[in-house]
């Protein structure tokens, strides 16, 4: 018997997923936190709990769909519902068409597009009551970029998913949201110089308590920073 409202989050153990974590935790929500990397998202765990919430770590890579399959046919087995789901997890390689390899290509597109796609697909069915499936984007999905090929053709795909869902979902008690985010102040750029100086770019808690706020009752949440 699970008595508060449920949160799925990928990408949990950093930047933007973990500043949601944290809000929707002081909200009353039980946080599932999914990420690949266990020493992070217990990191979150621990930061949670010591706040009076609640939290459960999923270490899974989203890249892998029996991983997807495992994680939500535990929730299924335990009778566990989720009010939201907050695809979050992504990641960004940036340069030059012409040095996109098809691993560059494959891993941006099974992390940024099927990753999501799969997960909601198996969380619909936990969402029986009422749910919010965010989705995170970036003004990548809005726009195109020079350097930025594979990733904007993997977050307009994100932000086509989202707008099929919202229609094809209309008259159902789930809501699909789409966030829409310039650059941010987060890991996503450690291991890339293709932004050298993240320190002027906005801190992720603004943008998630922004994204939390409005999610509550718009479809599209577009923050350009
Ligand atoms: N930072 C920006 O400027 C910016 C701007 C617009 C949009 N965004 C979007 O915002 C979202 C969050 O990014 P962030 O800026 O907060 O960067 P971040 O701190 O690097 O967060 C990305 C998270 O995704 C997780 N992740 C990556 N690959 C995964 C996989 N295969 N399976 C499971 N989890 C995976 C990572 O966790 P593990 O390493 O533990 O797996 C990490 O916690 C992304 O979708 C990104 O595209 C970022």
């Amino acid at each position: 018997m699970f008595l508060l409202k449920s949160c799925l989050i990928t990408g949990a153990g950093s930047g933007l997923g973990k500043e949601f974590a944290l809000l929707y935790s002081q909200k009353g929500y039980h946080v599932h936190l999914a990420g690949r990397n266990t020493d992070k998202l217990s990191a979150v765990q621990q930061e949670i709990e010591k706040a009076g919430g609640a939290a459960t770590i999923h270490t899974i890579d989203l890249q892998q769909p029996e991983a997807i399959e495992r994680l939500t046919a535990s929730f299924r087995e335990n009778g566990q519902n989720l009010s939201r789901l907050i695809n979050n997890a992504g990641i960004g390689i940036f340069g030059p068409f012409s040095d996109m390899t098809l691993t560059d290509i494959e891993t941006t597109f099974s992390t940024n597009v099927y990753g999501p796609i799969l997960l909601t697909k198996a969380c619909l069915p936990l969402m029986a009551e009422e749910g919010t499936v965010i989705n995170i984007i970036s003004t990548a999905g809005l726009r195109g970029k020079k350097y930025e090929t594979i990733y904007c053709a993997s977050k307009f795909a994100l932000r086509g998913f989202t707008e099929s869902l919202q229609k094809e979902y209309e008259e159902s008690s789930v809501r699909f949201v789409a966030a829409y985010m310039g650059g941010m102040n987060t890991p996503f750029w450690e291991d890339s110089d293709y932004v050298k100086d993240p320190s002027g770019l906005p801190l992720p808690k603004e943008i998630a308590e922004q994204i939390v706020r409005e999610a509550e009752d718009k479809l599209e949440i577009i923050i350009e920073t």
